[in-house]
């Protein structure tokens, strides 16, 4: 078992690269599949979700070489399997991608249904809606699910909520079937835009992403393509809020600044000083920082994926801040965590309130899930002691080498390997590269 042992108190200073995005690169890398030619993938993050994401890709019968750092050629003309099993679904619900993908090029797929979610209830009604729309078949056996269509055809889909999710897969399967289809309710996120930049650099012609109307026209055919992933939003921001947690003063480099909005802007009214450049974030604390109520929303609404993280920082501002969660009913699991610590945060429902004590301290906590886990990290950071972090494997499934990217920082963190039986007391260091 990992864990990330972390002596808190150090500013966060200099400067940090953001990676690729999670949530882009793991739609893109199934896209390839519609491809009639090989394609290269650059920008794309070091991190599990896309390890399973490539291991999917191979199983399928893809080659992928990992031609240079954050850099894949993945060669779709060699898939001759169109069956993703539970193995890889149980570890990665994104592996839904692979139903819209296979679907679009092939007419068929059959994904295992993804299992248990720590957010809670996650169903894919929308998601087969949209297959159904376009004119598929599908089934559920032996927990698995079967698309199936004679020849896919553009319909109207109208999403009964806004999903990231099902807005990316009906792309997939919409982009080269028969005539129009019109997405509405859509999803605005940027990787929705991702994914449609990327497509369309294939030959799709897709309009309107990034808005609640996509229209896609469908295309016989797509052709290979070398495209960068866009910078990971979450991460940029998990970082902001760090730099701010320790009163640091430090530069987020590969970021676009549009995408930080919603973020940048709460942050300022919490007291943190921004700067913003061209692709790059000076983020610094040099005053008190205050309360603040946040309510999630999908973009360009407050991310659900950084209330975790921000709701840390609120720990040690003055005065009581509310966070309402609006998108996950189960997203409120790392409080008894950031309790243990010393925060003040008591949970209604899908409102939290934050009563700002100033610090926070160290402590042993267990990560339940991705963001969960950053907020650990961050809470580890700011407070005083040391924080041990259980668990770890959340965090890595979505961030690029966090640790080493926070040492180069000044941060006080390291990764440990502990056997897993208890009693045994021997720690070995597997993990202090420096970015
Ligand atoms: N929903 C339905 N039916 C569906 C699909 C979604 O009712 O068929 C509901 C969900 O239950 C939820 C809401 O719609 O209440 C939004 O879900 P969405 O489909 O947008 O989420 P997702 O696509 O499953 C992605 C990200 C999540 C992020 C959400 C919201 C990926 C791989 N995952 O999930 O990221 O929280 O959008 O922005 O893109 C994370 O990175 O930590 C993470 C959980």
């Amino acid at each position: 078992m990992d864990k990330f042992i972390i002596k808190g108190g150090r500013r966060l200073t200099g400067e940090v690269t953001i990676s690729g995005a999670k949530n882009a690169a793991v739609a893109i890398l199934p896209a390839v599949i519609l491809s009639d030619e090989p394609c290269v993938i650059e920008n794309v993050p070091s991190i599990s979700d896309v390890n399973i994401c490539i291991q999917v890709l191979e199983e399928l019968g893809a080659t992928v070489t990992n031609i240079a750092k954050d850099t894949y050629r993945i060669d779709p003309t060699t898939i001759d399997k169109f069956c993703v099993p539970y193995e890889y679904t149980r570890k990665m619900r994104a592996s839904y991608y692979f139903l819209g993908a296979l679907l679009g090029m092939y007419n068929k797929a059959r994904v295992s249904m993804p299992g248990g979610c720590p957010l809670g209830d996650r169903p894919i009604d929308q998601h087969l809606k949209a297959f159904c729309a376009l004119g598929a078949e599908n089934a559920l056996s032996q927990g698995m699910i079967d698309l199936s269509a004679k020849k896919l055809k553009g319909n109207q889909i109208f999403f009964d909520v806004v999903t990231v999710g099902a807005t990316m897969n009906a792309m997939l399967a919409a982009v080269k079937a028969e005539g129009l289809t019109i997405i509405e309710n859509a999803a605005k996120e940027p990787h929705i835009v991702d994914l449609a930049n990327f497509l369309n650099s294939m030959g799709a012609n897709i309009m309107g992403a990034g808005t609640d109307v996509i229209k896609i026209r469908g295309v016989e055919h797509l052709h290979g393509t070398t495209y960068a992933v866009i910078p990971d939003q979450i991460e940029a921001g998990t970082f902001m809020v760090a730099i701010a947690a320790t009163k640091g003063d430090a530069i987020v480099k590969n970021v676009i600044p549009k995408h930080l909005e919603s973020i940048t802007k709460k942050l300022e009214k919490i007291g943190v000083n921004i700067e913003q450049y061209d692709d790059s974030i000076r983020v610094w604390v040099d005053g008190p920082l205050v309360k603040a109520n946040i309510k999630t929303a999908p973009h360009p609404g407050f991310p659900t994926d950084m209330q975790s993280q921000i709701a840390t920082l609120l720990t040690l501002a003055e005065g009581t801040s509310i966070i309402t969660e609006n998108i996950w009913e189960q997203r409120f699991r790392y409080v008894d965590e950031l309790r243990r610590m010393g925060a003040d945060i008591t949970v209604n429902g899908k409102v939290a309130l934050i009563e700002g004590t100033g610090k926070l301290m160290g402590a042993p906590v267990k990560a339940c899930d991705l963001r969960a886990g950053a907020a650990l990290i961050i809470a580890g950071l700011a407070a005083t002691g040391i924080t041990e972090i259980e668990d770890i494997f959340h965090i890595e499934r979505g961030y690029d080498c966090m640790e080493g990217k926070l040492r180069a920082m000044g941060a006080d963190i390291e990764k440990i390997s502990v056997p897993d039986k208890p009693g045994t007391k021997k720690t070995e260091t597997v993990s202090k590269t420096a970015v």
